[in-house]
């Protein structure tokens, strides 16, 4: 597309759509003015081009006498506002003028070359993400976008036994701290098979060490256990939205166990033990105690 109503158009500026193999010309571009020092085609096709829902006219590319001087980038994507409010939403970004061709006002004929469209597709909103300062003297001079400031969340997913075992050893000098839990376990300590969606499977022994898990499962295991991720996974649930989900998964049968009934005597006892000693692990919960195994036994 040529561009006969830009601003530049007496600059020759040829401005037109993505075309494969275009990032071989994108990339420098980058590279020199953005963080992408370290960045190959690849890692621009990974962010552009290969990225679910990703057409042409996401790139708009513009060259002079043959050479790419700028490009810009956008995603048209869902953004939840609230509950039952989602808008499409276009993300602009990687926007970049050869530092020779700046202060010509090249941005806003490649911005608006995808106006229509957007508007066609139903796009409510047009953003991006940048600094505060690129707003002010930038964005918001030009197009009047608003400066909204950003938050990051962190999301961890437990993959291996291994993520699981510090917790299990708090869990264990926790519940053998007293004295009623080692008295009903015994010197015979309680082996469970224990399988959580997502994670390797895994068997646990409750004994006079604490609570060890092994990797793999147990032949002499006396129960198994089967329980959704999000239980083991809960560390951010407090302790009634724990019991909650507990007891929504054990309805919906998602918690599956085999060997209660067999062992009924010998759980009936660590439970009593469990209820009986719940004041201490409260006030132990309660002052953020958390003693090593060895010492619990003590
Ligand atoms: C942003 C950019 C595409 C705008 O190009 P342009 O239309 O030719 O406009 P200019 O280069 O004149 O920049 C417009 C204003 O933004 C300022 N600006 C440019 N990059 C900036 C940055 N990274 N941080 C803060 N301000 C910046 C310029 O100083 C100028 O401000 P001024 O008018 O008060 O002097 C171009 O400056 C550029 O390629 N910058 C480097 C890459 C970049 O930061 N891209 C944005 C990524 S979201």
């Amino acid at each position: 597309v040529d561009s006969p109503t830009g601003p530049d158009s007496s600059d020759d500026y040829r401005y037109r759509v993505y075309e494969p193999g275009d990032e071989r010309a994108i990339l420098p571009l980058l590279q020199e003015s953005l963080a992408w020092k370290g960045m190959t085609e690849q890692d621009w096709r990974w962010k552009h081009a290969s990225r679910p829902g990703f057409t042409n006219e996401d790139v708009v590319t513009v060259s002079r006498d043959g050479e790419m001087v700028a490009c810009f980038h956008g995603a048209v994507l869902p953004l939840h506002l609230g509950d039952g409010l989602e808008v499409l939403a276009d993300f602009d970004g990687d926007f970049v003028v050869a530092p020779e061709h700046r202060r010509k006002d090249i941005p806003t004929v490649a911005v608006h070359l995808n106006s229509e469209r957007l508007l066609d597709l139903g796009v409510a909103l047009r953003g991006g993400f940048t600094t505060e300062a690129l707003n002010r003297r930038f964005y918001q001079k030009r197009y009047g976008y608003v400066f909204v400031p950003s938050a990051s969340l962190d999301f961890r997913r437990l993959l291996t036994v291994e993520a699981l075992r510090p917790k299990a050893t708090r869990l264990g000098a926790r519940l053998l701290g007293g004295r009623r839990l080692p008295a009903a376990v015994g010197d015979r300590p309680l082996i469970a098979n224990v399988s959580v969606a997502g994670l390797p499977d895994c068997w646990a022994e409750l004994g006079s060490e604490g609570l060890v898990l092994h990797d793999g499962w147990s032949d002499g295991a006396e129960l198994s256990v089967r329980v959704p991720y999000r239980l083991v996974a809960a560390r951010a649930h407090t302790r009634s939205r724990l019991l909650a989900a507990l007891v929504a998964d054990l309805g919906r049968g998602r918690v599956r166990t085999t060997g209660v009934v067999r062992n009924r005597r010998r759980l009936a006892a660590l439970a009593a033990a469990l209820v009986l000693d719940a004041p201490r692990l409260w006030r132990q919960r309660a002052s953020g105690a958390a003693l090593e195994p060895s010492k619990a036994r003590r």
